[in-house]
């Protein structure tokens, strides 16, 4: 017979920046549930990938002059490069450049074009750059994006937009046909409030930008981001290629795991489209919460904490990150990131329970039975608890596993691993290996501890793979031993097995210690400004020829610097100059009006890659004639390894000063 089948995804990620720690979370999750459920025989298809179209890409591959594709390529080999060193077993890695994905979205944009789900119509509203969002008047707060706060602008453009409006009944009934649809359950009643509030039809296309999927009957739109990124669930299958076979084994897929700010698009915009197509609808959509640090803000930067996941990986181990994300916040609720959290739970429950249960008993076999544990023993009543205790732990661990409660699951390990702490401490076995009679008895004690670590090192593989064939080894165990089938079984551990102890699994740290090393890899901009006073940090946009910083330079108080006015400014036209090569001549619009800059960037720069960007002025220097430009200020710029770089603000509206 066929073995089920068991699809999970992951959210398809933004190359629009270096992978941190929330990406690694979501698909540190998902791989341990994709592993579990392998280890109990179901044939899984596990899904990540990177979401690559968009303004958004667009805009930063050109502010580093390169194009989208070398950008997203670049970016996506790091998202990758991540998942090998996290032990990531996706089975796929979708990118929706692929070109299957490019062909089976249009593919499925036509097809609902034909069926009359999607029409031509236009556009207007209020554009926030940033989300690649309209907004209507009455959803602006305070006359800002309502997500990011940044400034809008008004746009209007002929789009197509999909027939969303006809489906808040149909949703709403699968919301209550299928209340496991929407998980956790908190997440629905927004959801159900949204679709009640009136769903409009959903625009699917934009003519603002060509960096994404073109409409293959009309060339100047390409299809708009979530109608590109969703369907990357099925094209990964197949659909829309000729080859259905993993299409119709594996879809509809069991959960999609997702951030809950991506809920709304999942539960309301996916089946949406997908009973358009008239196609099954995935089972479960799981919205998890977010990492968040010491000041409660979503985290994508660092903000006085150490979260790189490289360096928290080379420090810790891989395996102690991932069981600190799984373990210390239950999955559908936010919760704290902070190394001092991460480091106590790998003091307490890596080095201290795990580490000592499986070094003291690996060391007592092998001091008192010379490794091998006899056959002849003497079992008590005593022992009854953790045998009990151990023989159901698979149960309670399946039964967490289902309800994706991963902090639960391995709460139950633990308590496992506490229980046979505590009948070390009952037993004595340090007593009874000095009484000759005694012998059979401290067998069975061996034993059980033995029987106790092996039942542990089976369930623990899904979370941290690399620890247990480390403690798989120590013990002597391999093959049907460590199989799932014998996690649910007493008294599996083979007559005769060699047991040896081998290096510590997990060193303790010492926090004091670690903590200042810790703080020494944060950067503080503060201290750097002491350490290095440049006050040569002035602008430099003129200079071509890199001056070297004079030593000891002379520092300047506040009251010389508030002397500089700064302004954001936008470049609304940009040209070379005849008479100078290495002049290019700006045209700004500084909030109040425009004005003329004259810059010695043409070395580095294209007018054309000016051209929109939002960049620093110095608002109040004299005004002086370089080759017959009259230039009005100046424009900061850095120089790099790479060449000078212009300073962009491109989120930060025109006119705003800069303190
Ligand atoms: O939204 N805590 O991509 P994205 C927990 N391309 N999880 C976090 C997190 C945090 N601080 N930060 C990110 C997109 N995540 C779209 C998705 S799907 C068809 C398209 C995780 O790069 C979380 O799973 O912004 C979140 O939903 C996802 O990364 C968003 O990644
Ligand atoms: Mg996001």
């Amino acid at each position: 017979m066929d073995k089920k089948t068991f699809y999970i995804t992951t959210p398809i990620y933004y190359p629009s920046g270096n992978p941190h720690i929330g990406h690694s979370y979501c698909t540190v999750a998902s791989d341990a549930i994709a592993r579990y459920k392998r280890m109990q025989g179901y044939d899984v298809m596990f899904l990540t990938g990177t979401d690559e179209h968009g303004l958004k890409i667009e805009q930063k591959a050109e502010a580093q002059g390169i194009s989208p594709k070398e950008y997203v390529d670049h970016v996506v080999s790091i998202f990758q490069n991540l998942w090998k060193l996290l032990n990531i077993s996706n089975d796929r890695f979708i990118r929706t450049t692929d070109d299957y994905h490019v062909k089976g979205v249009q593919k499925i944009f036509k097809e609902l074009y034909d069926r009359g789900e999607i029409y031509k119509g236009k556009y207007e509203g209020w554009y926030c750059t940033d989300c690649e969002a309209f907004w209507t008047e009455t959803q602006l707060k305070d006359g800002k994006c309502p997500d990011c706060g940044r400034e809008v602008k008004w746009a209007e453009e002929e789009a197509y937009f999909f027939r969303l409006s006809k489906y808040g009944d149909r949703i709403l009934k699968l919301y209550e046909e299928h209340p496991e649809f929407i998980q956790p359950e908190s997440r629905k009643n927004e959801m159900i409030n949204f679709i009640k509030q009136g769903l409009g039809d959903l625009c699917v296309s934009r003519t603002s930008f060509t960096w994404g999927v073109p409409v293959d009957f009309d060339h100047k739109h390409v299809v708009y981001v979530w109608v590109d990124a969703l369907p990357n669930y099925i094209t990964a299958l197949g659909y829309g290629s000729d080859d259905l076979s993993d299409y119709n084994k594996y879809w509809p897929a069991d959960v999609h795991f997702v951030g809950k700010e991506i809920v709304r698009f999942h539960t309301i915009i996916w089946p949406a489209i997908l009973m358009a197509l008239d196609l099954p609808l995935p089972k479960q959509v799981y919205g998890h919460g977010w990492l968040l640090f010491g000041d409660g803000t979503k985290m994508s930067k660092s903000k006085g904490n150490v979260v790189d996941p490289y360096i928290l990986c080379e420090r810790y181990g891989v395996d102690a990150i991932r069981y600190f994300l799984l373990r210390e916040i239950p999955f559908g609720s936010d919760g704290l990131f902070t190394n001092e959290a991460l480091i106590a739970r790998i003091n307490s429950d890596l080095a201290n329970d795990l580490g000592n249960l499986l070094s003291r008993t690996t060391a007592m076999v092998q001091k008192y039975f010379g490794g091998v544990i006899p056959a002849e023993r003497e079992v008590e009543p005593l022992d009854n608890e953790l045998i009990e205790m151990a023989s159901t732990l698979r149960d309670r661990c399946d039964a967490a596993i289902d309800k994706y409660q991963f902090s639960n699951a391995l709460a139950e390990i633990w308590k496992l691993i506490a229980r046979s702490n505590k009948y070390i401490d009952e037993t004595m076995p340090w007593a009874l290996g000095k009484d000759e009679t005694k012998k059979a008895r401290l067998a069975a004690v061996m034993y059980n501890l033995c029987e106790s670590l092996r039942i542990v090192s089976i369930l623990l593989a899904p979370f941290m793979p690399q620890t247990t064939p480390r403690i798989q080894e120590q013990l002597g165990v391999s093959g049907d031993a460590v199989s799932y089938e014998s996690a649910g079984k007493w008294g599996v551990l083979p007559e005769g097995t060699e047991i040896r102890k081998g290096d510590t699994l997990f060193p303790r740290i010492d926090v004091n210690k670690e903590i200042e090393e810790l703080n020494k890899l944060i950067p503080n901009p503060m201290e750097k400004k002491k350490e290095e006073p440049k006050a040569e940090a002035a602008p430099k946009a003129e200079a071509t020829e890199k001056k070297e910083a004079p030593e000891g330079v002379a520092m300047i108080g506040i009251e010389d610097f508030a002397k500089v006015e700064l302004r954001v400014a936008e470049v609304l036209a940009c040209e070379p100059v005849k008479r100078a090569k290495k002049l290019l001549k700006l045209t700004l619009n500084d909030g109040e009006g425009e004005r003329t800059v004259a810059s010695g960037i043409a070395q580095w720069y294209k007018p054309e890659e000016l051209t929109g960007h939002h960049i620093v002025l110095v608002a109040n220097l004299k005004p002086a004639k370089l080759c017959g430009v009259e230039s009005q200020g100046m424009i900061l710029a850095a120089d790099t390894p790479d060449g000078v770089k212009v300073l962009f603000v491109d989120e930060i509206p025109a006119g705003s000063p800069i303190h």
